[in-house]
Parts: C-alpha cells; structure tokens; sequence
C-alpha cells in the first residue's frame, strides 16, 4: 500500500488495563474484534498502564502483566507490522495531555462516571484523585492519535461519550484540533457476564464467575460446569435476558465464539435442557482460546522480540502523539519549546 493510502485510513485506538489478566469479556467486547481491523484502519492499541495505578497494584507483577498483555495481544492476531502497539507509560504525551484534558473536564461530568462509582465503593479505602479524573486521560490517549473509532465492550461507552463530549468543547474554543472519535461496539460479546453472578458484568475481581484467557482447558470446563443458569424449573435455552440472565449470558458468550444467532442456538438446543447446554459453551471457548493461550505461552518467552516491538511501538506512537500535542500548546497559549 503507497503512503498516500496509508495516510487517509480511519484511526482505531483502543486500551486494556494490565491490572489483570486478559479475560473472556476482554477477548469478546474487545480484542478479539481489534485484529481484524487492520487493514481498514490505522490501529492503535496500547497496555493502559498509567490507568492501572489508579488503583494499587504489587510493581513486579504489574511489569510482568504488561509484557504478558503484549504476548496476549500479538496472540490474538494483532500484528505487531500492522497494528502499533505500545506501553502507554512509554509515550510521555498521554500524561501531558491528559493534564490538560483535566483542565476542560468538569467535575460534575466526573462525578457521572459510573465506573468511578464502581471503582470507589469496591475501594473505599483508596478514592484518589487519579481514580476520579481517569476519564480525562483516557480522552488523552484517544485524541492524541485523532482517532476514529474506539473498540471497547460496552462498560466504556460512557467514558467515550465524555471523551467525545472533552473534544467538542475543546474545539468549540480553540478551532478545530481534534476528531470527535465514537465508540465501535461489538453486537455480540459487549457485555460478557459473570459466570457465578450473570446480573454483574465479568471481571477479574470475580475469579470464580470468570475466565482467563491463560486458564487451563480443565479450569475452563469447571467454571462452565458450574455457572449459574436461572432458578427457574424450565430447563429451557430460551434468550430471556430478564428473566434468564445466566441463560442469555451463555447464549451470548456461545454466540460471540460461534458466530450462530440466537434463534439458531434455540433450536439446536430445543428439548437438550442447560446439563447439554453448559460442557457445549465450556467446549467452545476452550476450542477458541486453545490457540491463543498456546501462543501466549510460546511468545512470552520471547523477551527480545517483545522487547522490540514495544519500543518500535513507542516510537511510531510517540510521533504522532507529538504532533497533536504541539497544536494544543499552541492552542492553548504555552510558548513553543526551544528543543
Ligand atoms: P478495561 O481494562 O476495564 O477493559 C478492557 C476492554 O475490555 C472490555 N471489557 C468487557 N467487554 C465485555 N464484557 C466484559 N465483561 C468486559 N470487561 C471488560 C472493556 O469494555 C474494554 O474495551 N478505561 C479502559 C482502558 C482504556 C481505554 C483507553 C480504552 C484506557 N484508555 C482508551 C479505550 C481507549 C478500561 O478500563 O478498560
């Protein structure tokens, strides 16, 4: 592909944090779609480092995920040739920015943030000033790349729409600096639940309702064995999702993997009740995540390599985020920097 072409492909950026390790609502709400972006877009996808620390986290095993997320990333078909990837700490922009987002965010807006409320009541003992105005560093590392689109599940649409929400009012001021990006939601898998309680969205604070991507084929089986279906006596795969949430959480995960509709897995399912239902959706997640955990294994050992596309990653990030951060101090008065 010429430059020129290059030059003109839509932007998608996207983030994980590396407080956890990558699991089954990361794969579906997000990565999974990322890689087959590639060649459309001009991909960015980044370990959300300077996020994890918002809440506490022991440095030797946040420095190990973040280098195992990139295994994981690369695992998931993300080509390092194709897609940028990078360690956000990596590309100072992201806090210079994200200070002065700060600045054009309101605390009213903050205060909305629900993962912020989430997050501080399961924190009661540290509500930092970081958990608080995370939403505007995230509108930092979006608008830094003048990015699109936003691949994400559905629990970070609302930081989106702030983000959104930071541009316009910026541009309103300044002139025209950024694009006003819109989040890409998956249909399927946005809102993967957990296996134990099917009304809370999956996440790694639940470790029995959830499933690793690195988990082992046998633990996989296990968590599935035993999610939890609905109270009721119907025994029936049938999309209720008000009243069969553990129902329609399976159905949707099994969806996500197999790509087969509803109404397709109701009727294969007709009169096979949730003993047949459950092992089958364990199956195929272990199916769909068999090679990727083989993968994982096989590149994390490859530091080098790593080592290499992150700093590279970096590089091309940095470049770009450079240029749209010139034109905000611009924008908002700073004299330009003699070096
Ligand atoms: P994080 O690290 O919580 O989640 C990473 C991605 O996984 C999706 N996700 C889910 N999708 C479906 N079902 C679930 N149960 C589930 N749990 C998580 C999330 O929607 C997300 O897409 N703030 C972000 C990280 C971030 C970011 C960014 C994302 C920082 N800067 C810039 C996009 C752009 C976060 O905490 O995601």
């Amino acid at each position: 592909m010429d430059q020129q072409t290059e030059v003109k492909k839509k932007v998608m950026l996207s983030g994980i944090q590396p407080s956890g390790d990558l699991h089954l609502g990361n794969y579906l709400g997000a990565v999974k779609n990322w890689a087959e972006l590639a060649e459309q877009f001009q991909c960015y996808y980044f370990m959300a480092d300077l996020h994890s620390i918002t809440v506490r986290q022991n440095p030797a095993d946040l420095r190990r995920r973040s280098i195992s997320q990139l295994a994981q990333y690369i695992a998931c078909g993300l080509d390092p040739e194709k897609n940028t990837l990078f360690l956000q700490s990596h590309v100072h922009e992201h806090a210079e920015l994200g200070w002065i987002l700060n600045c054009y965010t309101m605390f009213g807006e903050l205060s909305r943030m629900t993962q912020f409320k989430d997050k501080s009541a399961k924190n009661a003992e540290n509500i930092n000033g970081g958990l608080f105005t995370y939403p505007a560093l995230m509108a930092a590392d979006i608008l830094l790349y003048q990015a699109d689109f936003v691949p994400v599940g559905q629990d970070q649409k609302q930081h989106c729409e702030l983000t959104r929400d930071i541009a316009i009012r910026f541009n309103n001021i300044y002139g025209p600096t950024f694009t006003v990006p819109e989040p890409y939601i998956p249909k399927v898998g946005a809102r993967v639940m957990s296996l134990s309680v099917p009304t809370s969205k999956m996440s790694k604070s639940d470790p029995q309702g959830c499933v690793f991507i690195m988990d082992p084929p046998e633990e996989i089986a296990r968590k599935f064995k035993r999610a939890v279906t609905d109270s009721d006596t119907e025994n029936c795969v049938r999309w209720d999702p008000e009243q069969k949430p553990g129902v329609a959480n399976l159905m949707n995960i099994y969806s996500a993997v197999t790509g087969l509709s509803f109404e397709q897995i109701e009727h294969d399912f007709a009169g096979k009740g949730y003993g047949v239902f459950k092992p089958t959706v364990g199956d195929a997640v272990i199916e769909t995540l068999r090679p990727i955990r083989e993968e994982s294994s096989r590149m994390i050992a490859e530091k080098e390599y790593l080592r290499t596309v992150y700093t590279e990653g970096a590089q091309r990030a940095s470049s770009v985020a450079r240029r749209t951060l010139r034109k905000v101090y611009k924008r908002v008065g700073f004299v330009e920097k003699p070096f």
